[in-house]
This record gives structure tokens, sequence and C-alpha cells, in this order.
């Protein structure tokens, strides 16, 4: 294979699935999904060279370009799941495609519905579409931060995957990662952009896991907090869920309503989460505590339910609006999204109420001027 058209055509899916994540979480006409979708166009121009069309197929996991299959990577297995959902088996991009219609590519890729019936080819974008399935597939899907290393990352897996094992961890490993976050968030690093590539995930995956690590720094440094106590703070947010693994999957992926018995045993997860980490030796305990405490509210009226005169941990009360605020954006890939506007007016009337007033003004405020920036 040649290497280097190997890496071309992984820039051009990685543009692509920027775009579309952008897309979900801004209009399509927002500045930076511009940026992304000029810059997709470009690469696709440049992959072309002389020849007349390049084509994508979706295999699996898999992305295949003009006979290149893209050696698994976060964005090729993304792109190739929302091409799926999509309906889309393959696609052909003629030389003479224009912006436009890499734009209402992006779209495409970027919509929130199941079904393949908005996926119209265009003069120069032709779709081949593919049985739709809309089964639940859930797993193996690899965090893609961008400014972790391989280490890292394997650092992360391999802390993830003994949590899912319930096996005790070495806290140390991703202390360092959490420690490294902070140190490029201080450089101009915007974590909303972070988050963006990883969205449409299992509850309890990475993603989530480091959305609400990285949305708890944030709210940690715009605090005055620093040093270890701003790592913890972090680590609080990345072990949050952990009693999620004590649940069972069907209850954790049931697409509607919890009856009343599976609810009991959902409201489960902070307590078992709590004395899981209570095993793992060095976890702060703040991380031990939001655990146990990210679903309790402000008010107390949440769960596991407390004595009246219970003091909230200020980490837990900073993690439950990560939590929330991660959550509402990160709807699942068939419902529909939920734009900033949106989410700010549910977050302001929980404020005081199951989220505290001040922690989630100072959240809104943080998040307004990155999303600007943006
Ligand atoms: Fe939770
Ligand atoms: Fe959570």
């Amino acid at each position: 294979m040649n290497r280097d058209r190997s890496g071309i055509y992984q820039e051009i899916v990685r543009q692509l699935v920027m775009a579309a994540s952008t897309a979900t979480l801004y209009a399509i006409d927002h500045p930076q999904v511009s940026r992304l979708c000029e810059a997709a166009d470009k690469s696709i121009k440049e992959a072309m060279g002389g020849e007349t069309e390049i084509a994508l197929i979706a295999i699996g996991d898999e992305i295949i370009i003009d006979e290149v299959p893209l050696k698994g990577s976060y964005y090729s297995e993304r792109l190739a799941r929302q091409l799926k959902a999509r309906g889309i088996g393959h696609l052909k991009i003629l030389h003479k495609v224009t912006p436009a219609e890499i734009r209402q590519l992006i779209v495409t890729i970027s919509r929130n519905k199941p079904g393949g019936d908005d996926a119209r080819s265009t003069e120069n974008i032709r779709f081949g579409k593919v049985e739709v399935r809309h089964s639940d597939e859930k797993g193996q899907e690899i965090a893609g931060y961008e400014d972790l290393t391989e280490d890292e990352l394997g650092t992360l897996i391999n802390t993830f995957d003994k949590i899912a094992e319930r096996e005790s961890f070495d806290v140390s490993g991703i202390t360092n990662i959490v420690t490294g976050f902070v140190g490029a968030i201080r450089n101009q690093f915007n974590p909303l952009l972070a988050l963006v590539p990883l969205r449409e995930m299992d509850e309890y995956t990475f993603t989530h896991s480091l959305d609400v690590c990285v949305l708890n720094l944030v709210q940690g440094m715009t605090l005055g907090i620093d040093g270890p106590l701003l790592a913890d703070i972090g680590l609080a947010g990345m072990l949050h869920d952990a009693g999620k693994i004590f649940i069972d999957r069907e209850v954790l992926n049931k697409p509607g309503k919890l009856d009343e018995t599976e609810m009991e045993h959902m409201r489960s997860h902070p307590r078992r989460g709590a004395e899981y980490l209570l095993g793992c030796p060095g976890i702060p305990r703040i991380a031990i505590l939001s655990s146990f405490e990210h679903h309790i509210k402000f008010n107390l009226t949440g769960y596991p339910s407390v004595s009246s005169d219970w003091q909230l941990a200020l980490p837990s009360q900073m993690t439950m609006i990560s939590d929330i605020f991660d959550a509402m954006r990160t709807r699942r890939i068939y419902q529909t999204s939920l734009d900033f506007d949106y989410i700010e007016r549910v977050l302001l009337e929980k404020a005081g109420t199951e989220l505290n007033p001040y922690l989630t003004r100072n959240f809104l405020k943080v998040m307004k001027r990155l999303s600007v920036e943006l």
C-alpha cells in the first residue's frame, strides 16, 4: 500500500468526521463548521490529483478509499458507522465536486436521524445505499482526543478495561493524563473542540468519562483551583460513573423509560461505584464522593437518599453539572440533538434546585465564551 495515500485518505476521513461532529453541535453555517468543510473540500481535491473521482466504501467498521483500506482508526470506524446508520454503503466523489456539495455531504453525515432517505446523491457526489439496520451496536469505540499519545491512550484503555473487569487499577497513570489535559487547556486548547469528535457513544465509555473529566477541569480552573486538587477534580469526573459497570447492559441501553425495578437497579450505580473505588488504592477521596453523590442533586432530592443535613462536596456538585451538560449534548445518534441554547435554558431552570446555582452560572459563562472562540 502506498503509505502517503493512506495518510491523505486518513486525513480526509478525519476532516469529514470533525466537520460532521461540529455540525451536529452548531449550525452548518457556523464559522467553525465552514472552516472544517473547506478543509475537507481541499483535502479531497488534493487527494484526487489528476483522477476523475475517488470512491469510498464502508464495510463493517472499515473505510476503504480507492481500494486503500484505512487502518482502523477512531475516525474511520466512526465514519463507517455514521454512513451505515444513514444507509450509505459507498460514495463516489467526482472531480467537479463543489464546496456546496461537500457541505451537503457533511449535513448528511451529521444528521441525527436513522435511515438513508435524506442521503440524496448530487451531481458530483453519488451515494450507494445499503440496507439500514437500527440495531444498537455498542462497545469498542476508541476515544480520539487528538492530543493523547498512543501510550496515554493505551493507559486509558487499560484502566477502563480494568474497571470493566471490576479489577483494581493504578490511578497514577490516569492522573498523569488528567494533568496533561490541564496543561493543554492552559495552552489555548479549547476543551469544547476536544469534546466534539467524541459524541454518540455508549454512556459508559471513554467519551462520557473523558468529557466529564475535561468539563470538571474547566470548571475548576475558572474557579482558580490548581495543582493536585484540580487533578483530583478531573479524576472525579473521569471515574464518576464507574458504578455503571455493575448495571445490566439491557437496562443501561434500554431506549425507552425504565420500569420501577430497573430504575432501582440503575439507581444503585453511585453507591456501587463508590464501593468499588474504595477498594482501589490511591483513588482520591473526592472521586469516591463524586461517584456516590453525583445524582443526589443540590436540593438532595435525587439518589441515593441522604439525611437532610447532608453536605455535598463541591467537586460532586461540579460533576453533576458536567454530567448533565454532557449527557444532554451527546444524546445518542438516534435521538434529536439538542442545541446549546436549549441546554442553557434547562441548566438555568435547574440552578438553585437540582444544581448549585453559582457553579451552574459560572459553567455556562465559560461554555459560552469557549463556543464564541470556536
Ligand atoms: Fe451517573
Ligand atoms: Fe454520568
